[in-house]
């Protein structure tokens, strides 16, 4: 079968990676979290100081940029690759809700969108990939051949979140975790660098009532249809 690249996109918590790491188990493709590559980048400007509720020095993290080297280092037992941040595996590190807080804000930053952008049409350039992220199909593969873009209310985006946090011991209400998606899908959606805009060949799916078969077979279907006319 033909290789292809599959371009995911959506507000946060909306099941991406969920559907990202089903397609590229089924298809032996890679999966790419590009949230987690802004997530450490986020991490990394927390640890310098760079960036607290109170401040952000962006010029700081942008002559800092060329000291974050980021690479993922795939776990047979989980089953996906992890995040490292300068040789440091930050994958758990990076899921905190601080880090949640601080990462849109670093993603704003044009100088870090452009260094993460180049790292990741690096990493597609053979094709048989999986991206997830905000703009994989407008800006990081705008040729990708099958493009998703993935919805679902901020109350359900919001509880799967605050479930998955519960289940890691992480002591946060459901009112902040709400206010958190809430805040990071008006600063994805309006920022002037790639903001989250779905792209006109994506394939819209509001996922609040699928279950993850049900959305894990529509797009495998997808995948052959598209597969097949190559
Ligand atoms: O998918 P996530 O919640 O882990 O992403 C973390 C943040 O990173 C999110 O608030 C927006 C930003 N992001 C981005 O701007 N572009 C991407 N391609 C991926 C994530």
């Amino acid at each position: 079968m033909k290789k292809i690249t599959i371009a995911i996109d959506g507000f946060s918590s909306t099941g991406k990676s969920t559907l990202a790491k089903q397609l590229a188990k089924h298809l032996g493709y890679v999966y790419v979290d590009t949230g987690a590559m802004y997530r450490a980048v986020a991490l990394f400007a927390m640890q310098k100081g760079y960036i607290s509720s109170s401040s952000f020095d962006k010029q700081a993290l942008i002559n800092d940029i060329p000291n974050i080297k980021l690479h993922f280092e795939f776990n047979a037992d989980l089953g996906f690759a992890e995040m490292f941040l300068n040789d440091v595996n930050v994958e758990k590190e990076i899921r905190t809700i601080e880090v949640s807080s601080f990462v849109s804000k670093v993603a704003e930053v044009s100088e870090v969108r452009a260094k993460l952008v180049e790292q990741q049409k690096e990493m597609g350039k053979n094709k048989a990939i999986v991206m997830d992220g905000r703009d994989i199909g407008t800006v990081v593969f705008p040729d990708a051949e099958l493009k998703i873009f993935m919805t679902a209310s901020a109350e359900t985006r919001a509880q799967r979140r605050f479930d998955e946090l519960q289940a890691k011991g992480d002591n946060v209400s459901y009112e902040d975790v709400l206010k958190n998606v809430q805040e990071r899908d008006y600063i994805d959606t309006h920022r002037d660098d790639s903001p989250l805009v779905i792209a006109d060949d994506a394939i819209e799916i509001d996922n609040s009532y699928l279950s993850r078969e049900e959305q894990f077979a529509a797009v495998l279907e997808l995948v052959e249809e598209i597969t097949k006319t190559l």
